[in-house]
């Protein structure tokens, strides 16, 4: 469990409150959801030199710990999981406690998806056993080699099938589903239409280039629906809906 330094929260809309709590804020969803959240610049980039913290910044990363303290998994690509160091959820103090409260889980686990299966044994993802999501084509000597470090789900041929993984992570009873990207992942999450909510940090700079939010097209949606704009420090927090 980590302290954290503690940002006030003002909703901007739908109406306008002040001290937002993050966790029944967030918390505030159905029982069955993809939730993708993510931070882009003004210019809707997610990373600098490669990594996301450029982007954060205290208020953001209570929104970021809130996120998971409600969820029941957290889905990640490998190049997010392997260029950002992912470990084990760490939540706070308040988390747990909610958790307990809305009868959770104590820790939502990590979901990897990947289909190289390059994930090095070593590393920090391991310290507490993960879920990794792979497709059939994964190299079966890599898959293999993992079976006593992860829990498996095969889902899909080529590619991970984002429908089968996420039905999957249900049949686990692991049905709110915390989508942290990269741009890949949320593609082909955004592609197969699984994504109920984005939640979108936009954080006060400009940086040029990219990565940016979504690598190619998507098929065109139906609008997405505000449903919150909180601010914390200088950035600002979008929900959107897909409903
Ligand atoms: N600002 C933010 O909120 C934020 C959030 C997340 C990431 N990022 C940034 O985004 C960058 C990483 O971008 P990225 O697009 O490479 O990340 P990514 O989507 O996390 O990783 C891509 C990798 O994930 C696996 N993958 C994704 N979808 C798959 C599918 N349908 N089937 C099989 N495997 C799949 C593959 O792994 P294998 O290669 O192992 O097969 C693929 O190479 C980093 O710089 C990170 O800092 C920023």
């Amino acid at each position: 469990m980590t302290a954290l330094r503690t940002t006030t929260f003002r909703q901007l809309a739908p109406s306008s409150r002040d001290d937002v709590d993050l966790l029944e804020l967030y918390g505030d969803a159905p029982d069955r959801y993809v939730r993708a959240g993510l931070a882009t610049s003004l210019d809707g980039v997610v990373a600098v030199s490669g990594r996301s913290a450029p982007l954060s910044g205290p208020a953001d990363r209570q929104v970021f710990r809130a996120l998971r303290g409600v969820c029941d998994v957290v889905l990640v690509g490998a190049g997010t999981a392997r260029t950002e160091g992912y470990g084990p959820v760490r939540l706070t103090e308040d988390a747990v406690a909610w958790r307990a409260a809305h009868d959770r889980a104590a820790i939502p686990p990590i979901a990897v998806v990947s289909r190289g299966l390059d994930l090095a044994p070593g590393s920090r993802l391991f310290e507490q056993r993960p879920i990794v999501v792979t497709c059939e084509a994964a190299p079966a000597e890599r898959r293999h080699g993992l079976a006593d470090r992860a829990d498996l789900i095969v889902a899909g041929d080529d590619a991970v099938d984002v429908v089968e993984a996420i039905a999957q992570l249900a049949e686990r009873g692991l049905t709110r589903v915390l989508c942290e990207g990269g741009p890949h992942l949320l593609h082909a999450a955004l592609s197969a239409g699984v994504v109920d909510e984005l939640c979108l940090t936009v954080s006060p700079t400009l940086v040029g280039g990219g990565p940016h939010l979504l690598p190619a097209a998507v098929p065109a949606r139906a609008r997405w629906r505000l449903r919150h704009l909180v601010q914390g420090d200088d950035l600002l927090f979008a929900r959107w809906t897909s409903s």
